[in-house]
């Protein structure tokens, strides 16, 4: 692949811009700078690292992004009264047409996956997939097994013309509720609690299919995900689909 289509497919611009950052001698392949946007970049594996502007890029065919989403934050491009999420990504993510797995409220934190592979956006929003989520709801009352037990078999929730349960519902603490659900509605945790009785002050999204958020993925970091992380989401409580 040449250089001016590689930054392109990376999200570094219009193909003019790319050109451009070429020609200005901001890109550099192994340390030195190259300023022909034909070069020939042999895509081998490992995929190549560049620099631009001194910052060290690896080329990915595919962007795959987990991001520890804080509070205050709409997962739209378009927000209404916060800030996007793409806010806290860099510019190249959001031009290369990442967009987020589903989405999470506003005030709920945690495990956010986005990324520009349809096909992959679409297995894990779909609701046929089932893919297991798994949240933390602090909850304004004490938690009661007649609630965990209604959660676990199925609350009609306003509109709805079929029962969502959970999968499995837990008590971490008196007012800290563990809850994994399959399907992805809007604000499903939030009105499956309240329809239990309960209602959810804070939640956080701690897991999705296998793959945990990471202990080191402070509020408001993003990492890459490699092949071990994406073998794990595609895992149901820990096992191959
Ligand atoms: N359920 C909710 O109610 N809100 C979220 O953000 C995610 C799941």
């Amino acid at each position: 692949m040449d250089l001016e289509t590689l930054l392109f497919s990376q999200g570094f611009g219009s193909r003019r811009q790319c050109r451009g950052l070429v020609a200005e001698g901001r890109v550099r392949i192994g340390g030195e700078p190259c300023t022909d946007p034909r070069a020939d970049i042999p895509l081998l594996t490992p995929p190549p690292a560049f620099e631009v502007d001194g910052h060290a890029w690896t080329y990915r065919e595919k962007a795959y992004v987990a991001l520890n989403k804080p509070a205050g934050y709409e997962c739209s491009r378009d927000p209404q009264h916060h800030l996007s999420v793409f806010h806290l990504l860099p510019p190249q993510l959001g031009e290369r047409g990442v967009q987020s797995v589903g989405r999470l409220d506003q005030d709920t934190t945690g495990l956010l996956l986005l990324s520009d592979d349809g096909a992959f956006v679409h297995a894990f929003t779909s609701p046929k997939r089932k893919v297991p989520k798994v949240y933390l709801a602090t909850v304004r009352h004490p938690l009661d097994d007649d609630q965990l037990a209604r959660l676990r078999e199925g609350v009609l929730l306003h509109g709805e013309t079929k029962p969502s349960a959970a999968l499995a519902a837990h008590r971490r603490d008196e007012r800290l509720l563990e809850l994994t659900v399959l399907e992805g509605k809007y604000h499903q945790v939030k009105r499956m609690v309240a329809a239990a009785g309960n209602r959810v002050e804070k939640l956080h999204r701690e897991r999705i299919g296998g793959y945990a958020l990471p202990a080191s993925l402070a509020e408001g970091e993003w990492r890459w995900l490699d092949e071990n992380d994406l073998a794990a989401l595609r895992m149901k409580d820990g096992r191959a689909e």
